[in-house]
């Protein structure tokens, strides 16, 4: 079976504001640095990574948006650069930030979008009446674009992406700006759409989003690949484990020397009243934790535990916090 996706050795330089084109390398951005990736049909796949990652780039360059400046990008087998327009028909976009037509009402910018991929007007505007009521939008068919919140906004974005029965489906920080309700209430359209059969390329910078969404995650950095892999894979390469902190009453230290010889520790440290302890264990430890700092004369006031995270890992791979 063809992949969905398949870059190779993509690669994307945009000069610098201000510079002259072709000047002097110091003078340009280089926001693809050789980028691998293969996406399987019907994947839901993940691009995540900090500001200015290359997320956006990637979307781009893929969805025929931005041309790459060396490599190779292929969409259902098509190669982006040379037959453009039989990507478009395979793909939907859901811009970063949302652009519908806003002379047009809600049900016009599905019908009209349809019509630009060849869609005759009935077709798509029973077509675009379905994905409104699929999307949860029916009642503001008719309604100004600028009478729509931000989530609505978003959700016509998607049905404007879906109007010419795309295989593949780009949202690029589709949450962004979403309140934690219509962030839950897009997941599920977006698990839904997944369960259709449909393969989604997603880019956030969200890890629990990642995570809770993805089957695979690339993780990019500066336009570079760090891992890709299976959510609970890359977490599983989180070094350290689960991250145990006590907050402790009182001043004397418990022994680290101690802590660290208990079984499946693998780093600990005490600041500002709290323990730190990174362990295999998980939970499991807490017992003799506590043992630990009674034995400091130090009473245990808090005890928090943080299972290994695609943070840990972005951290363990770049020394940097994604957010
Ligand atoms: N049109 C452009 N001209 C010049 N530089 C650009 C352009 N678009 C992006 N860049 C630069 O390329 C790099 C990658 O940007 P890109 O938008 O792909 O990142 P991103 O991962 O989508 O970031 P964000 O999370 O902020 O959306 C950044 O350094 C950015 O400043
Ligand atoms: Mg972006």
């Amino acid at each position: 079976m063809t992949d969905a996706i398949r870059t190779i050795a993509l690669r994307k330089v945009y000069p610098a504001p201000g510079a002259r084109r072709g000047g002097p390398a110091s003078e340009q951005i280089v926001a693809l640095a050789g980028l691998d990736l293969t996406v399987g049909d019907g994947e839901f796949f993940g691009l995540l990574g900090p500001n200015g990652a290359g997320k956006t780039t990637t979307v781009g360059i893929l969805t025929t948006r931005v041309k790459a400046s060396a490599g190779t990008a292929l969409v259902a087998g098509v190669d982006v650069t040379t037959d453009a327009i039989a990507v478009r028909q395979r793909i939907g976009v859901v811009p970063q930030r949302p652009n519908p037509d806003r002379g047009l009402n809600v049900l016009e910018n599905l019908v009209f979008h349809a019509a630009y991929f060849g869609v005759a007007h009935a077709a798509g505007t029973s077509r675009a009446r379905e994905l409104l009521e699929q999307l949860g939008i029916a009642d503001k068919a008719q309604a100004k674009i600028d009478h729509l919140s931000g989530g609505q906004q978003q959700r016509l974005m998607i049905a404007r992406a879906l109007i010419h029965e795309p295989s593949v489906l780009f949202l690029d920080e589709p949450t962004v700006g979403l309140d934690p309700q219509a962030r839950l209430a897009l997941w599920d359209i977006l698990r839904a759409l997944h369960a259709q059969g449909r393969t989604i390329v997603m880019t956030t910078h969200y890890m629990e989003e990642a995570d809770r969404l993805c089957e695979r995650v690339a993780i990019v950095d500066r336009g570079r690949l760090l891992a890709l892999d299976t959510p609970g894979r890359l977490k599983a390469r989180a070094p350290g484990g689960t991250l145990v902190e006590l907050a402790l009453d009182g001043d004397a230290a418990p022994s680290l020397e101690r802590v660290l010889a208990l079984p499946g520790v693998s780093s600990a440290d005490v600041q500002d009243h709290t323990l730190r302890v990174y362990t295999e264990r998980g939970g499991e430890l807490i017992p003799a934790l506590i043992r630990e700092a009674g034995a400091a004369s130090r009473t245990v006031r808090d005890i928090h535990l943080s299972p290994p995270s695609l943070e840990t890992l972005f951290i363990s791979l770049t020394g940097r916090k994604l957010d």
